[in-house]
């Protein structure tokens, strides 16, 4: 079966990187193939899982690679040389510019630990995204999938799944929860979706 060949961008624990693997493996995610796994950071957990997967790694660092251009410079070329046709951010700590993802429109999706539009967009990342959903006081979170343009979580809205908060939520179990209850299901749902839909597209030329 054709398949598209997928890169997964990562930064760090590589949890919703391991739900794309599991999914691959247990056949939920059968259209995408993740061939490829780049970390904007050194010796992070999710290295360590993608080798384990024996998928192939790569890293670009950012003190290699300081400047924003020449990141984006340096990811474009593997991304061609393996040639890439989905791009999953999962935890990929790093804001892609507008040139960049003008390459990749309806190519690159991101998860997010939040009912977008409520809490993201700059600064909403890690913890404090939960913090501030309890901070509020809303009594239903979650995950959203989304594709990626130059704004930040403003990117259209493929996926979400809804978290209910509970009333002795920190915000670390509050991060946990959302993570096993909605990104690591969503997150290779979408994927799946979006891999058809470029398969189908590329099909139909
Ligand atoms: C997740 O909560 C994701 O939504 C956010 O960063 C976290 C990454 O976790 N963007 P992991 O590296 O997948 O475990």
């Amino acid at each position: 079966m054709l398949k598209i060949k997928t890169a997964v961008l990562v930064s760090g624990g590589g949890t919703n990187l391991q739900a794309l693997i599991d999914a691959e493996k247990n056949g939920l995610l059968e259209t995408a193939e993740i061939s490829l796994v780049i970390s904007n950071k050194e010796g992070v957990l999710a290295l360590e899982r993608a080798d384990k997967a024996g998928i192939k790694i790569e890293v670009i660092s950012k003190k290699e690679f300081p400047n924003q251009m020449d990141f984006e410079e340096k990811l474009n070329q593997i991304l061609v040389e393996n040639q890439i046709e989905l791009i999953v951010l999962a935890g990929f700590m790093s804001i892609l510019s507008g040139q960049f993802t003008d390459r990749y429109v309806g190519r690159i999706i991101n998860i997010h630990p939040s009912l977008i539009p409520s809490f993201c967009g700059k600064g909403f990342y890690g913890l404090k995204v939960h913090e501030e959903a309890l901070k509020y006081g809303v009594k239903i979170t979650g995950a959203t999938v989304h594709y990626v343009n130059e704004t930040p979580d403003g990117g259209q809205i493929i996926m979400q799944k809804a978290v209910e908060i509970l009333e002795d939520d920190s915000p670390k179990t509050l991060q946990q929860r959302v993570m096993k209850e909605a990104e690591h299901i969503i997150l290779p749902q979408a994927t799946e979706q979006v891999a058809r839909r470029i398969l189908k597209e590329r099909e139909e030329k």
